[in-house]
C-alpha cells in the first residue's frame, strides 16, 4: 500500500547501540543526516529544537527515549526504577507544551510500566521497549486509517492546500494530512498540491515540498501570504493539515498561520479538513483557549535562515509556535475511527465510549 512513500523513516531504535536514530529534519532538504540520541538530554534538545517535529513523532521519540535512558538501569527494585523513569518524563515534558502526543506517549509509556510493578526490571525494561514499538507501529496503521477516510471526501484532481508538514517524516508513516495525497497518488488521484512556506521555520517548504516532491507527487510551493490569490483563482478545492492537539469544543491548535488559512478558506466556500490521530485529541482540555501555545525564541523570526540580520536588532518579536483554529471553521476532523462532523463537543465525546 502506498508505495510512494518512499522518504525515510524519521525515528528508528537502534537497540543495540542503546540509541534512537533520528532524521534531523532541520537539515532538511539539503542534507539526510541521521543523529544518534543516547541521552534524556539528546532526546529533549532534538525535540526542542525541532530536529524530530510534527505532533505523533515527538510522540515516538519520547516513548523510545524513555527506554532508551532506563534500559541500562541499575536499579534494584520498582521504586527506584519508577524514580529513574519519572525523572526521564518529566524531562521529556518539558520540552514542547503544545502537541498532546508527547504527554499522552509518555502517559502511555508510564500506565504500562505499572501494569508490570510485580514484573522484574528487566521484564519492566522489555515491556517499556515492547509499548514504544507498538506506539509506533499503532501510528502507521492510524495515519493509514486517517488517509483511507480522508478520501471519501476527495476527488481526484483537486487542489489540496497544506500548511506547516504534517506528512510521513512528522509520523510513523504516511503522515496525517498527507496521508490521503499518498494514498490518493496509488489510486491516481493526481492531487494538485500547494504547500504554504511556513513561516518562520518553513517547514512546508523544506520538509512538505521535500517529501512530497521525492515521492513524485504534483506539489507547488507558495509563500504564506499567497493563500488568498491561490484560493480566489480556484486552485484550491480542499484545505487539509494537521494538528498538536483538538479540545473537547473542536479548536484545533496547529502551526501558526493554520487558523489564517481557514478563515480565508471560510471567505472562499473552501472546506477545511483537520488530520488527526485519536491521540491528537485531549477531551481534558475544553476549549482552544485551554491550550498552551509555546513561544519560541526570536531569533527564529530575525536570523535563523538568513546570512544576515533580516530585522534591526533591537525590534521586539512575538513568537507563537501554534495558532488555534475555531471549531466553527473545521468542516470535518479526520481520525482512523472516521470523519468527525460538528457539533464536535458531542462527536468527539462518542468516539472514545
Ligand atoms: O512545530 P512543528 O513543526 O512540530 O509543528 C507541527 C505541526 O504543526 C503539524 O501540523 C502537527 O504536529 C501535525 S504532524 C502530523
Amino acid at each position: 500500500m502506498a508505495d510512494h512513500v518512499t522518504v525515510i523513516e524519521s525515528v528508528k531504535l537502534d537497540d543495540a547501540n542503546d540509541a534512537i536514530i533520528l532524521l534531523d529534519q532541520t537539515k532538511l532538504p539539503n542534507k539526510k543526516e541521521f543523529l544518534q540520541l543516547k541521552t534524556v538530554d539528546d532526546v529533549w534538545d532534538a525535540i526542542y529544537q525541532l530536529k524530530v517535529r510534527g505532533a505523533p513523532a515527538i510522540g515516538i521519540a519520547a516513548a523510545y527515549g524513555i527506554y532508551i535512558v532506563t534500559k541500562n538501569s541499575t536499579a534494584s527494585d520498582f521504586e527506584a526504577f519508577y524514580q529513574e523513569f519519572k525523572k526521564a518524563k518529566e524531562k521529556l515534558a518539558s520540552s514542547r507544551p503544545t502537541a498532546v502526543n508527547l504527554f499522552w506517549a509518555l502517559d502511555r509509556m508510564e500506565a504500562r510500566l505499572m501494569k508490570e510493578k510485580e514484573a522484574t526490571i528487566s521484564e519492566i525494561i522489555r515491556a517499556l521497549k515492547n509499548e514504544a514499538n507498538l506506539i509506533k507501529k499503532e501510528d502507521q496503521e492510524v495515519c493509514e486509517a486517517i488517509g483511507r477516510h480522508a478520501l471519501e471526501v476527495l476527488e481526484p484532481g483537486w487542489g489540496i492546500l497544506t500548511h506547516c508538514n504534517a506528512g510521513t517524516i512528522a509520523t510513523a508513516k504516511y503522515g496525517t494530512a498527507l496521508a490521503p495525497i499518498y494514498l490518493g497518488e496509488e489510486k491516481g488521484y493526481d492531487f494538485k498540491v500547494f504547500a504554504d512556506e511556513t513561516r518562520p521555520l518553513l517547514q512546508g517548504a523544506r520538509l512538505t515540498a521535500w517529501e512530497l516532491n521525492e515521492a513524485g507527487v504534483d506539489v507547488t510551493l507558495i509563500c504564506d501570504n499567497m493563500a488568498s490569490i491561490v484560493m480566489s483563482q480556484k486552485k484550491i478545492q480542499a484545505v487539509l493539515v494537521g494538528c498538536d492537539r483538538v479540545a473537547a469544543n473542536g479548536d484545533a491548535a496547529n502551526k501558526i498561520g493554520t487558523s489564517g488559512v481557514a478563515i480565508l478558506a471560510k471567505h472562499y466556500g473552501i472546506p477545511v479538513y483537520v488530520c488527526a490521530p485519536m491521540s491528537t485529541i485531549d477531551l481534558n482540555t475544553e476549549t482552544g483557549n485551554d491550550i498552551e501555545i509555546e513561544l519560541r525564541p526570536e531569533e527564529e523570526i530575525k536570523t535563523k535562515w538568513y546570512s544576515e540580520s533580516m530585522a534591526p536588532e533591537q525590534v521586539k518579536t512575538y513568537n507563537p509556535a501554534f495558532d488555534v483554529t475555531d471549531h466553527t471553521l473545521i468542516t470535518g476532523i479526520i481520525t482512523e475511527k472516521g470523519i468527525v462532523s460538528p457539533s464536535y463537543k458531542e462527536n468527539l465525546a462518542k468516539l472514545f465510549d
